[in-house]
């Protein structure tokens, strides 16, 4: 089988490393079950895309609900069996533990895939691949940590709370981080749980690499499953078969909903991790030099396709004119190109549907009467670029205030007092994460205990650890991944009454 024939075309300009050209030579881009790479059953595969030119430079095998039944069999047997589950903590560690060091080991081909596949930026890529590999050392160290409790009874009984994993548990991916692989992954792992593993159908190969690390490291057969494929057949199959116990979803609000839904049928535990429409709120008192290049990162980074992307910018009206002139000097001159080059500041979006998205929405903020400060068109004629786009005098209530776009595309909303500004932040369906920006400590207090999200940033804007919890409220779903809660997330208690009288 030879899916992978017209790797080399798309991608032999650029300046991979042999060690991606060989991984992306290789005979079969497959799913992985049980253990081993394979094609589908059925033959079919699907394009993978360069957004860099919206070329396709290969092919990867495209799953059905055949696979999807050989993958859940082998994590059930691999759970069941209790290969993983009930291997001694330290040497589920170590197996962990060689996961990290070789991702570390791989950084260049990660990085590489990145920018192919993912469109992310050559000086962000460190970044993301690097926070893939913290995320692995922090949880290998977890399987010896993950402890029961004793609950206090009278003496004649003991109870103990033992808390083991969840099963099967399904985890489906958005395409905008690939190297994140490990964040949705590598918790549920440690905890003892058996894998299958969707990556979304626009950036498959990063999971695929991912997946052979994981079998040289040493993770037994049919721990971690991968089924490529469209999220209406794959990913629907997988959230309806009966035996997935727990399914994890990172992405878009209506698919979240579906799933919710789809999963209700059995009672299924589901965790949704889903999108925003981000408030940052610029008090007048803010150091507008830090400010100002911050905030318009906060919406340039990745071209805007950050779950927490900070796309509305709420600005007190004593400091507007300033400070929209300061954003737009920071973002005027940023250049826009190819992942791959070392100057390009914005890279492109992922694909013709995501540039006809953020199109949309522009030409809407127009008709709804925005004022255009900066950008608003395409980008060049081949691949999927869009210019940083500010959009200023936006009423809380336009579509462009409301509705997740995804793209490089700020909306500038004035204010006049603090509670006004609470309450424009809070009308939103959203609920993931807001940023402020004040010199005033109390009212940097005041804010974060009124602001509904799941992350605050004071005086900064994206930070993130592996220790520190990530996730949202209202739309933007329930659950939290990182830290310590992700593993109450993936494992349940099990009350043990012993009589001992
Ligand atoms: P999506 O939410 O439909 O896709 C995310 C993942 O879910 C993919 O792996 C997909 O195959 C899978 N999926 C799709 N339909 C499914 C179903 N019925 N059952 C099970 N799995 C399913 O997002 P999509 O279509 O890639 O992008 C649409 C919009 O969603 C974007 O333009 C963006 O606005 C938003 N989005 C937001 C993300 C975030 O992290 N906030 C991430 C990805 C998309
Ligand atoms: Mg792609």
């Amino acid at each position: 089988m030879t899916i992978a024939a017209s790797a080399q075309d798309a991608s032999v300009g650029y300046p991979l490393s042999p060690k991606t050209r060989q991984f992306l030579a290789q005979a079969c881009l497959g799913h992985l079950i049980d253990g081993k790479f394979v094609p589908s059953a059925n033959g079919a595969t699907m394009p993978v895309v360069d957004p860099n030119t919206g070329a396709e430079f290969a092919r990867v095998a495209q799953g059905s609900p055949a696979e999807v039944e050989l993958a859940v069999g082998a994590a059930r047997r691999a759970f069941e069996d209790g290969r993983w589950r009930h291997l001694h903590p330290n040497k589920k560690e170590a197996v962990l533990r060689r996961l990290g060091a070789l991702l570390e080991d791989n950084r260049d081909v990660l990085m590489d895939l990145d920018m192919l596949d993912g469109g992310i930026i050559r000086s962000q890529t460190p970044f993301f691949v690097q926070f893939g590999i913290d995320v692995t050392n922090y949880y290998a160290g977890w399987p010896t940590k993950i402890e029961g409790r004793m609950s206090p009874t009278g003496p004649d009984v003991v109870v103990q709370q033992v808390r083991e994993p969840l099963g099967v548990c399904a985890v489906i991916m958005p395409w905008n981080a690939p190297s994140a692989v490990p964040l949705g992954v590598v918790a549920p792992i440690a905890c003892g749980n058996s894998i299958i593993l969707k990556p979304a159908e626009q950036t498959p190969l990063t999971a695929i690499f991912f997946g052979g690390l994981c079998e040289q490291a040493g993770l037994p057969a049919g721990v971690i499953n991968i089924v490529h494929g469209l999220g209406g057949t794959v990913g629907a199959a997988l959230v309806e078969h009966r035996e997935v116990d727990a399914i994890s979803f990172t992405g878009s609000v209506e698919t979240g909903r579906g799933i919710q839904a789809a999963a209700a049928k059995q009672l299924k535990r589901v965790s949704l991790e889903l999108g925003g429409k981000s408030p940052q709120i610029v008090f007048a008192d803010a150091d507008l030099d830090a400010a100002a290049n911050a905030a318009a990162w906060a919406v340039w980074g990745h071209s805007g396709q950050i779950c927490t992307a900070g796309s509305r910018v709420l600005v007190n009206r004593a400091i507007h004119d300033e400070f929209v002139a300061r954003m737009v000097d920071a973002s005027r001159a940023l250049t826009i190109g190819s992942c791959f080059d070392a100057e390009t500041c914005i890279g492109p979006v992922i694909s013709q549907k995501q540039l006809d998205q953020v199109t949309r929405y522009v030409e809407l903020g127009k008709a709804e009467g925005a004022h255009l400060a900066l950008g608003g068109a395409r980008h060049g004629e081949k691949g999927f670029f869009f210019e940083p786009t500010i959009f200023t005098a936006v009423s809380n209530r336009m579509k462009i205030a409301q509705e997740e776009i995804f793209g490089p595309v700020m909306a500038v909303i004035p204010f006049d007092t603090d509670e006004e500004a609470y309450a424009i932040a809070n009308d939103t369906t959203f609920g993931l994460a807001a940023g402020v920006w004040t010199r005033d400590l109390g009212r940097a207090h005041r804010a974060s205990q009124r602001l509904k999200v799941g992350t605050v940033w004071i005086n900064t804007y994206q930070l993130n650890e592996t220790s520190v919890p990530y996730g949202g409220v209202k739309q933007s779903g329930f659950g939290r991944s990182l830290g310590a809660v992700s593993i109450e997330e993936f494992t349940q208690v099990k009350s043990v009454w012993i009589n001992a009288a």
